[in-house]
């Protein structure tokens, strides 16, 4: 079974470094969409300090719909272009938010949410879906945690090909 090594937290490039190998021995071997995003959201559930939430929304063609996650129940369907999930999909660019609420319709799913990066995943013009991570900390995600999830996210679109 696999077993994760600690890893440093406060330096964040080589955290995400081994967070993207760990991804890629975790996925390895499986392409079920399912599986990888459950045991991809665990591992990182279990590694990144200060989250309340972490997860996907698959695109099902009209909506995005909550897919696995870790953290508190969350709201299952968001239109594109709402919310920073919405936006991140509809604008195909990774959205940092220092203050949740300073984003103009941001859903609150969790009240304690302060701020948030949401990666939209794309396999060239196909929309899949997005990866949402939020924190109860104003600020959490900074350059280094957009680097750093954009490379995790590429080792989970990888692993479904
Ligand atoms: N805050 C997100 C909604 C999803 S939850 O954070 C899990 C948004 O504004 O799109």
């Amino acid at each position: 079974m696999f077993a994760a090594a600690a890893l440093d937290t406060t330096d964040k490039p080589a955290l995400y470094a081994g967070l993207a190998e760990q991804a890629r021995g975790l996925l390895h071997g499986e392409r079920d969409r399912i599986a990888n995003a459950a045991n991809f959201a665990a591992l990182v559930w279990h590694a990144l300090p200060d989250i309340n939430w972490c997860g996907f929304y698959f695109f099902d063609g009209r909506e995005l719909v909550v897919g696995p996650f870790q953290g508190k129940p969350a709201c299952v369907r968001i239109a594109l272009g709402k919310g920073v999930c919405g936006t991140a999909a509809a604008s195909r660019q990774t959205q940092l938010v220092r203050d949740v609420h300073a984003f103009d319709g941001h859903i609150a799913c969790d009240s304690a949410s302060r701020s948030e990066i949401v990666v939209p995943l794309y396999e060239g013009e196909r929309l899949l879906g997005v990866w949402d991570v939020d924190s109860p900390l104003l600020a959490r995600f900074d350059a280094d945690d957009r680097a750093g999830m954009e490379r995790l996210c590429a080792v989970f679109m990888e692993s479904l090909r």
